[in-house]
């Protein structure tokens, strides 16, 4: 039988014996961080994912992430270790949807949130994650853009670039939706003296209330350089466990007791031990077309 501190010995003997590269989003819980070779948020993955010596890749986290490593690495085995692991959001809008809009907003740049497939990223002009996305946009040449499919980080960005003309379509993330203003105002008058950080897929109105809107690093890094004691934190939950790990001297509460993503809850340690052993997880594949087709709208956002 094994203990969390076996198997997390075991995984690091077999990555390094089969020369694999642990990529891990800051959803995943503190046993996957502490084997991993990089933890981080969307954009920090993609610039990781460029960059990786070894053979494989394995992704903990979810699909559209592992396909990015696969896009920027096409020459290396990427596996997802909980192929069940799908970002709800990205599968929200298809192709024909984009083709369609583009034929209502003709000369508009489309921009992706990286939470989308493969194959939506085919037909977009750029990739933004929540840490690049006000940077990006706001030094687009283009002033009419068309931002799909998270309304609530487009609602976001538009407030900080308004200057340009952002039309939102269409969805948006069905985990960090469910934080209200009321939750917000309950979290407050239990701990008044508390800054509130979000991420910016939280509805504009929980946003519009915030201390600090930022992506998942984002809010590690705010916590970091902060002299607060107290923080409510309007994201996935695990990030207030990460909080309590890293500052124990410092005290972190939910926003919401639902704000759980079930998919970047599915890897667990054991999936990834299996997966290194070479039964488990899935090998990413995507069509030669597929890839270098959505690698220059990953790729333009790495550049911007
Ligand atoms: P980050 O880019 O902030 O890590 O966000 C990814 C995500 O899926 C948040 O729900
Ligand atoms: Fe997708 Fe939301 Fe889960 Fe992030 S938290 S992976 S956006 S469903």
């Amino acid at each position: 039988m094994y203990t969390t501190k076996t198997l997390q010995d075991e995984i690091r003997k077999l990555k390094k014996e089969k020369d694999v590269c642990i990529l891990a989003h800051a959803y995943q819980s503190q046993d996957i961080w502490e084997v991993a070779d990089y933890t981080g948020d969307s954009y920090g993955l993609s610039l990781e994912a460029a960059k990786v010596s070894q053979k494989t890749v394995l992704m903990c986290g979810v699909r559209f992430m592992a396909e990015t490593v696969k896009i920027l690495s096409p020459q290396k085995k990427v596996l997802l270790s909980a192929p069940g692991a799908g970002c709800p959001m990205a599968e929200q809008m298809d192709v024909e949807a984009v083709h369609s809009l583009k034929e209502t907003y003709p000369d508009y740049t489309v921009v992706a949130y990286i939470n989308t497939t493969a194959e939506l990223k085919t037909v977009c002009d750029i990739c933004v994650t929540s840490s690049s996305a006000v940077k990006i946009i706001r030094g687009l040449a283009d002033k009419n853009i068309l931002f799909i499919p998270d309304c609530s980080l487009g609602a976001w960005v538009s407030q900080q670039v308004p200057e340009k003309n952002i039309v939102l379509v269409q969805g948006g993330c069905p985990v960090h939706q469910q934080i209200t203003v009321v939750d917000v105002m309950s979290a407050r008058e239990r701990h008044p003296q508390a800054k509130l950080l979000v991420h910016p897929e939280c509805l504009p109105e929980v946003s519009a209330m915030a201390d600090y809107v930022g992506s998942t690093t984002g809010i590690m890094e705010y916590v970091k350089k902060s002299d607060g004691m107290e923080f409510i934190i309007g994201t996935e939950n695990s990030i207030v466990q990460h909080l309590a790990f890293d500052y124990p001297g410092q005290r972190f509460y939910p926003l919401s007791a639902a704000c759980i993503c079930n998919d970047m809850r599915r890897t667990t340690l054991m999936d990834v031990y299996h997966c290194l052993q070479g039964n488990g997880g899935e090998e990413i594949m995507l069509a030669d077309e597929v890839m270098e087709k959505a690698r220059g709208c990953i790729v333009r956002m790495m550049e911007a």
